[in-house]
């Protein structure tokens, strides 16, 4: 049988496969389904009779803040035996499960990745993250998260990467090839045994949720959809992204796991992605909730005829797909498309050849001493210094510390919503971590919410570092707030340790912005740790300590008040200047890019050349970056672009550009950005991808507010 051939090429194994099928083994084929123990002998009996195509590793939709084993590597094996030995074809399970960002060893949460500004980092994580879930069985991991975040009021900013399109688009790029590797061609060779397969996801707009409710309605235009929403998908599909996850909502006036014009025109059409589309969980089902299907049937056809080729969870395909292409309603050469791209990615994940795991193979790669490196580092170069008056780094030979607040004993928040396989019990307290980094200072420690301990404690010591913020728990799926603050009770805490007049470092844990301005004011230093992962509490010690310059800026704007939401730094011109609100400033509390460093850093001779480029050609921008101050620090040296006018409204600025740069005291650098036609070409009316001449004006800075100095010319060709 010349699919079973390993040396026979890719597509003339899938066709022939596909020959051999009968019409109900190629639906099961489009079908994902999860399993427990109820269900599992029915489950092996349909398994036995059609195959089926995947298996998710959850038990609910909600499985990130649920965190659960769901089958250990025997398990798997057991029930894959039964698709590749009992079935008729032997066509082997695809096992799916959110890796979101790490599996045993956990990183910090996506959106603090961002914060890192460090993509080769980035690759590291979800490449060990992809080699950690492979030893335990997964083959497809649904990530990267590819959301903008604009608002953070919706609980799932935490698994993207904020809220720039060119940032997101860098990092989705990155994780998109430590999870499956360097690019090869659809057809091209399979992966190598420690990736996975990835999954970009929500397609489309689900961040734009209206109120920042998660599963909300959408509404944006074609302009903001496409230069804003669509570079990171447009990213992962370049990078060989092998599926896409359509998202839950409505957008537009249109659930987006019902859409031709998303799924088929513009993401197959004009992308040109060539992997398979699965729903969300249920999201097929979803159809009729939305009221544009009016039962499942109708769901069935509406999403199978968008471009959906794999139900997640819903069963709407399993059950009527069949009835569906025997009336004709759906051609058998689509439902052979479908298959077909589902084949593949089992043939380019090696399935064929290596079903089954070994179980030995788990405790030898997982949470080892180099992943465990990885994630401290990326932790600690995610962590955004955002006011320090001078307090911070705390010298070793500190004498009493306070470490105090309701998240200065925990670990599970540490470790952030959508973490499956990361073990509570590897992950160190702030507590732990503060007396390994310090042996010599005296901590007197105090969980929990406000105290008369804790206060007393406060009072004791010489600096209190106060933890605070949120729990895992408060963010992820279905986990939105109305208001920002932090949660009940910590704002009264920071009031208190303050009126102790004792020098107070803030810590802030959390998966989105919180409202800092009184929090700010009070502290001395606030050091933005997010949920930074397995490793997170060393992390935070080495930069509190000083080991490690503290070197992340945001990936969000955090604004002042939530009424200021949306508010993001590339947002278009206005008619007039005048747009202020009476009672605050129309400024976020801090800038997207903005992060502090225990030294400083400066920004000269900003040039550009040359100063007229043919269309299509690239400028060179180059700045000198120097260190003022007095410790050596890394900086984010970003560069921003100016479109002077166009022939639709665009962004007041956009970042194009950013470089990590290394610096010792007094050392300066020049960097250099190369602009071209990617970076300066947008999506215009017509909603193609266009450069237009004229002029463009440029900035260099350690933040959004980069002065746009100085400028170029793009001529119209001749
Ligand atoms: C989420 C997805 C996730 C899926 C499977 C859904 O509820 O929206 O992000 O991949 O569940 O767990």
């Amino acid at each position: 049988m010349l699919y079973k051939n390993p040396t026979a090429p890719l597509p003339a194994r899938v066709e022939d496969l596909l020959e051999r099928m009968t019409r109900s083994e190629k639906i099961a084929q489009l079908t994902q389904t999860f399993v427990y123990d109820d269900i599992r002998e029915p489950v092996k009996s349909n398994i036995r009779k059609q195959g089926l195509g995947s298996r998710i590793l959850a038990l609910s939709n909600l499985a990130g803040n649920v965190t659960e084993r769901i089958a250990e590597v025997e398990d798997l094996n057991e029930l894959q035996r039964v698709a590749v030995e009992e079935s008729r074809l032997g066509i082997p399970l695809l096992h799916g499960r959110d890796v979101i960002h790490g599996h045993r060893t956990v990183f910090p949460i996506p959106l603090a990745m961002a914060a890192s500004w460090d993509p080769a980092l980035v690759e590291e994580a979800f490449a060990i993250s992809a080699r950690e879930a492979a030893s335990a069985g997964v083959h497809w991991t649904f990530a990267p998260m590819l959301d903008i975040g604009r608002d953070p009021r919706w609980g799932r900013i935490i698994e993207g990467f904020g809220e720039d399109p060119y940032l997101a688009a860098r990092m989705a790029s990155v994780a998109v090839r430590g999870i499956q590797g360097p690019k090869s061609e659809e057809g091209g060779p399979p992966f190598a045994p420690d990736r996975l397969l990835a999954c970009a996801k929500h397609y489309i707009g689900y961040g734009a949720a209206e109120g920042g409710r998660d599963y909300n309605t959408a509404e944006i235009s074609d302009n903001t959809l496409r230069n804003v929403y669509l570079p990171p998908f447009k990213a992962a599909v370049e990078a060989g992204v092998g599926s896409v996850m359509s998202a839950f909502h409505d957008l537009n006036g249109e659930p987006a796991s019902g859409s031709r014009y998303l799924l088929t025109d513009l993401l197959r059409g004009e992308l040109g992605f060539q992997g398979f589309v699965v729903s969300d969980w249920g999201s097929v089902y979803e159809l009729t909730a939305h009221r544009v299907a009016a039962d499942r049937r109708e769901a069935a056809l509406l999403a199978f005829d968008a471009g959906v080729d794999m139900d997640m969870c819903s069963d709407c395909f399993g059950d009527h797909l069949a009835e569906l292409v025997e009336s004709g309603a759906i051609p058998e050469s689509k439902l052979d498309d479908a298959v077909r791209r589902v084949l593949t990615a089992k043939f380019r994940l090696g399935l064929f050849e290596m079903p089954y795991t070994d179980p030995q193979r788990g405790p030898q790669v997982q949470f080892t001493d180099e992943h465990r490196a990885v994630a401290q580092r990326l932790a600690a170069r995610s962590l955004v210094l955002l006011k320090n008056n001078g307090i911070l780094p705390l010298a070793k030979d500190a004498h009493r510390i306070a470490l105090i607040g309701p998240l200065a004993e925990q670990r599970r928040a540490l470790l952030g919503s959508w973490v499956n396989d990361g073990l509570i019990g590897e992950t160190q307290t702030l507590l732990e971590a503060f007396q390994a980094a310090c042996p010599q200072a005296e901590i007197l420690s105090g969980g929990g919410p406000l105290t008369d301990e804790m206060l007393m404690a406060a009072a004791r010591a010489d600096v209190v570092i106060l933890a605070v913020g949120e729990s895992n728990a408060r963010n992820g799926e279905a986990n939105c707030v109305a208001s920002l603050d932090l949660p009940a009770g910590q704002d009264a805490l920071i009031e208190a340790v303050h009126g102790l007049g004792k020098p107070m470092v803030l810590l802030v844990l959390a998966g989105r912005p919180i409202n800092l301005p009184r929090a700010v004011a009070l502290a001395d230093a606030l050091l933005y740790a997010w949920h930074p992962g397995s490793l997170g509490a060393a992390a935070i010690a080495e930069v509190l300590f000083g080991e490690t310059v503290p070197s992340g800026k945001l990936p969000v704007s955090f604004p002042r008040a939530e009424g200021q939401i949306p508010i993001h730094y590339n947002h278009k011109s206005t008619g007039r200047s005048t747009t202020q609100y009476h009672d605050l400033p129309s400024t976020p509390l801090f800038p997207f890019g903005f992060g502090l460093s225990y030294t400083t850093f400066s920004y000269r001779n900003l040039g550009v050349s040359p100063s007229e480029i043919q269309s299509g050609k690239c400028v060179t921008v180059s700045v000198t970056v120097t260190n003022t101050g007095t410790c050596a620090g890394e900086e984010v040296a970003q560069c921003y672009v100016h479109d002077c006018v166009a022939s639709v409204t665009r962004p007041e600025r956009e970042l194009k550009g950013f470089v990590r740069v290394r610096l010792e005291p007094g050392e300066s650098q020049r960097v250099e950005f190369v602009l071209g036609p990617d970076e300066l070409s947008f999506y215009g009316r017509d909603g193609r991808w266009r450069l237009e001449p004229g002029l463009f004006k440029v900035g260099v800075g350690g933040d959004c507010r980069a002065e746009l100095a100085v400028g170029f010319r793009v001529l119209a060709p001749a």
